[in-house]
Order: C-alpha cells, then sequence, then structure tokens
C-alpha cells in the first residue's frame, strides 16, 4: 500500500481489470501486473503522472472518458506477421476459398473480414494469396474489411508502412519486390493495388456491432485467447449470425476452439481445424 493514499493499490488494479473487461474483454489479473506496468508507464508520464499507479488511481476517480479508452488501447497485444502460421493459408488457398468461388460463380462478390485484424499483415497477407492464386477473381467484387480495437493498428494498418523486419517476417524477397515500394526513410509501403481491398476500420467486437454484410469467410484468429468463457460464447454466436450462410467459413487461431459444434461443423485439414456454417 502507498502510504500517501488512503486506499491501497490493489483497489486501483482491480477497477482497473474490471473496467478494461467490460469494456474490451481482455481478462487479466494480478498475475499480469507487470504488463500493465510496462503497457501504461508511458501514458502516464504522457498525462503527468509520476508513475503507472498514479494513472491507475485517476482512471479509478474519473468517469470513463478519452483517457481511459487510451489505457484499454494500451492493453491490448498486437503481435501478427504476414501469412502468420502458414497452414490457414494452404487451406484457405486448397479448399476454403475454391469452394467459395464456386458457391458465389453467379453473384461473382466476395464478402471477408478480418475480425481483430492489428496493424494489417493478415487481410492484406489474403489479398496476396487471392491475387497470386484465383486470376479467376480479377473480375468479380472482392469485399475485405478489416477491423480493430487499437486505433494506432488501424492507422498504420491503413498507412501500409512496414518497417524492415515486419516485411521480412512471412513474406518472400519476390513478393516484397512485387508488392512493396521501398521509402526514403528505409521502411516500405505496400502498392495501391494491394490496399486498395481492404476497408479498415475501429470495432469493439465486446460492443454493439454496427450493420454489417453477411460474409462468406470471416477470419477471428489469436484474439479470443484474451477473453473469458462467456464473452467468447457470445462474440462465437455474434459471428455465426454474421456468417452468409450453409457452407460459409469461419477460422480462428490455432490455438483457439469454437465451445460448442451444434451450429458448426468442425472441417479438419491437415493442421488445421476451421468452421463450417451448418
Ligand atoms: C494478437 S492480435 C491478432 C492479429 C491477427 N488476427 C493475427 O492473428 O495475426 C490480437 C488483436 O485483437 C485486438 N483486440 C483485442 N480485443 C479486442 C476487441 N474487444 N475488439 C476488437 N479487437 C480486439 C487487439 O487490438 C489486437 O490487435
Amino acid at each position: 500500500m502507498n502510504p500517501a493514499s488512503p486506499i491501497a493499490d490493489d483497489v486501483y488494479f482491480e477497477h482497473f481489470f474490471r473496467l478494461l473487461e467490460k469494456n474490451t474483454g481482455i481478462a487479466l489479473d494480478m498475475s499480469k501486473e507487470y504488463l500493465v506496468s510496462s503497457r501504461l508507464v508511458s501514458l502516464a508520464k504522457k498525462y503527468g503522472h509520476s508513475n503507472y499507479v498514479e494513472l491507475l488511481k485517476y482512471l479509478f476517480l474519473n468517469p470513463l472518458n478519452s483517457i481511459h479508452q487510451e489505457c484499454f488501447q494500451a492493453m491490448t497485444t498486437n503481435e501478427t506477421m504476414f501469412f502468420r502460421d502458414g497452414y490457414p493459408f494452404e487451406a484457405l488457398k486448397t479448399s476454403i476459398l475454391p469452394r467459395i468461388i464456386d458457391q458465389n460463380k453467379i453473384s461473382k462478390e466476395i464478402y471477408i473480414w478480418c475480425a481483430a485484424s492489428s496493424t494489417g499483415q493478415e487481410p492484406y497477407s489474403l489479398v496476396m494469396m487471392l491475387k497470386e492464386n484465383f486470376p479467376v477473381l480479377n473480375n468479380w467484387n472482392i469485399h475485405i474489411k478489416a477491423t480493430d480495437l487499437s486505433l494506432a493498428a488501424i492507422e498504420k494498418s491503413r498507412s501500409g508502412i512496414y518497417n524492415q523486419s515486419e516485411i521480412q517476417r512471412g513474406l518472400t524477397e519476390s513478393q516484397i519486390n512485387r508488392y512493396f515500394m521501398k521509402l526514403p526513410n528505409g521502411h516500405f509501403k505496400l502498392t495501391d493495388d494491394i490496399k486498395k481491398y481492404v476497408k479498415f476500420d475501429c470495432m469493439n467486437l465486446v460492443d454493439d456491432w454496427p450493420i454489417l454484410p453477411k460474409f462468406d469467410l470471416i477470419l477471428l484468429r489469436n484474439v479470443m485467447i484474451y477473453f473469458n468463457q462467456n464473452t467468447k460464447l457470445n462474440i462465437l454466436k455474434k459471428m455465426h449470425h454474421q456468417l452468409s450462410g450453409k457452407g460459409s467459413v469461419l477460422m480462428l487461431g490455432s490455438s483457439e476452439s469454437i465451445l460448442y459444434e451444434e451450429t458448426f461443423q468442425v472441417v479438419q485439414l491437415d493442421r488445421v481445424s476451421y468452421y463450417l456454417k451448418k
């Protein structure tokens, strides 16, 4: 307990964890104190607090405002890379997309949603994969929506600018040469020919959702690991509703699963599971 404060610091932590979970779904406890300190230290400085516990105290004493939101966003883990895990993109190429293309051959339209897309590598990988393997889609309407809670991640995605180590994670030399322009500062900018396919927006999966189209394919990868069971179930039900119809597909991260299987058919392909709407 801080001697200058009549309230134990734990109260500020617990209050922050409650607010964080209610507003983002991210469930943390005192075992993650180091994470809070490392993520909030620069925001504490930015807002004139002598340390991050003082910032937590401010959050405790004040009604929800933009500083709370900034702190929530600072607690997100944005780890991602181009063609992350490899196998899911193989499954998309060899099995999932050929079926969706066949199902939609009359409308010549495909709707895809990358929910929790972080800094954009996932949806951009998808566009590269489509361009490299499905020339038949050249005269189709491809709608790719990508959303994330973090405004900073969405802004970076929209810029399409990555540093050297980011582009070297997951891309081949030939993809780097084909899809990026080197900038004078040594960073790399994606060509408009890839960028133009993806529309990025901020969206919080635990809030009420805006009106969205129905999707043929939803990627919801490596985000539900941060949520509790109830939050996962609610989001999965809403994802099911958001899929276009029988045969549309939900893909989760490699360590995530669907929890209930009455409304989805699980397909196991090599090292990947994906979920078909029944
Ligand atoms: C580890 S990244 C996963 C990125 C990408 N899907 C991948 O697999 O490489 C998790 C992302 O989930 C986002 N996130 C966390 N909670 C969220 C929420 N409630 N709504 C929307 N996005 C959220 C974070 O901002 C972060 O960018």
